[in-house]
């Protein structure tokens, strides 16, 4: 017996080129590079340039991820961009993203999962791919949340950072076995009661303004390893693996210390752990694809190896993917 699976041909990314650092941070809010780096992990992050968009920052990690990938732009069929910084309300940002590829065929739209966004659009396009309506995929993960931050608000704007993500997946026969390649098993899930634990204070049907990033970081924080690991643990009893099975844990860059106690809790090796936060922030649908690139990019992954995603963002959203690289 043969199935369709999802696999991965390539993958890329983009940072724009502004880096900001703690320090630089110390001088705009109370705040100081020791306890940024203590509680979160974070030394720095990226931020778009004026007048740079989700959409650009998308299409550089889309085209980066085609040339990894090795195919023309002409051959995708689908792409599913999550973002919660569209460029506008709409249209989507994935047909920007379209039109500026040269693209005039298939689907493209936005999916709004928050920091899950991404894990949201692999599942979403592993399903259309297996569906056989589709052939080959962008799945993307752009933002620039420097755009909703409050800058005087010390407990959100030292946490969030701006780039994109991307890979192209394309649906192939398989033997239909847990060794296959492509996307195994993925898992999401969502608990709209905690909707005011992270949200943005504005909106088109609401206020008709954009709004900026609020949170209850230490409810957030609560919720966050319990509701990863739950997830983590669904993709293991789908397929039988365990976290010593893993090659390599891609998790949501959000805090290195919610990373570590998932991972602890999991059973992962520290040394199988993708770590991006340092150097990127919380840059939300956009973490997982960067890390993921970096992780590609330096060799750590490698064909036939064993990939977990998760991702766990406002709404409460979370989620896992299980693939074989
Ligand atoms: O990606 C979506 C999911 N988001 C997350 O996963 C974020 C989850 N939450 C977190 O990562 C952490 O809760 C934070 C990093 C946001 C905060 O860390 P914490 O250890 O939970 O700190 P806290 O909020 O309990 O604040 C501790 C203290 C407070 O002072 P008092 O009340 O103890 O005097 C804060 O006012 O730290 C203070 N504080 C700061 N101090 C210096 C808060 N922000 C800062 C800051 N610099 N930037």
């Amino acid at each position: 017996m043969t199935v369709m699976r999802s696999v991965v041909l390539g993958c890329g990314s983009y940072l724009p080129t502004r880096t900001l650092t703690n320090a630089e941070l110390a001088r705009q809010v109370d705040t100081n590079d020791e306890w940024i780096v203590q509680r979160t992990g974070i030394r720095e992050r990226h931020i778009a340039a004026p007048g740079e968009v989700t959409s650009d920052l998308a299409t550089k990690a889309a085209q980066a991820a085609l040339a990894d990938a090795k195919v023309g732009a002409e051959t995708i069929d689908l792409i599913v961009l999550a973002t919660s910084t569209p460029d506008q309300t709409f249209p989507a940002t994935a047909v920007t993203v379209q039109a500026s590829l040269g693209i005039t065929v298939g689907a493209a739209f936005d999916l709004q999962a928050v920091c899950s966004g991404f894990v949201y659009a692999m599942s979403i396009a592993d399903s259309l791919l297996k569906s056989g309506g589709h052939k080959r995929a962008l799945v993307i993960g752009a933002e620039t949340f420097s755009r909703i931050l409050d800058w005087k608000d010390r407990t959100t704007c030292v946490l969030f950072g701006d780039g994109a993500g991307a890979v192209v997946l394309e649906a192939q026969s398989q033997p239909g076995t847990r060794e296959d390649r492509g996307v195994l098993t993925a898992h999401l899930r969502s608990d709209g009661r905690h909707k005011s634990k992270l949200y943005v204070d504005g909106g088109p049907s609401s206020t008709q303004t954009v709004g900026l990033l609020r949170m209850e970081g230490r409810a957030v924080f609560k919720h966050a390893v319990a509701n990863v690991t739950d997830v983590v643990f669904d993709a293991f009893k789908a397929t039988g693996y365990t976290g010593a099975d893993l090659n390599w844990f891609v998790p949501h860059q959000a805090n290195k210390r919610i990373i570590d106690d998932s991972a602890h809790k999991l059973g992962i090796a520290p040394e199988k752990v993708v770590i991006t936060v340092d150097k990127h922030g919380n840059t939300s649908a956009a973490s997982v694809p960067l890390a993921l690139d970096v992780a590609r990019k330096d060799g750590r992954i490698k064909q036939g190896d064993l990939v977990m995603l998760e991702a766990m963002g406002g709404g409460f959203t979370w989620g896992s993917v299980l693939l074989r690289w």
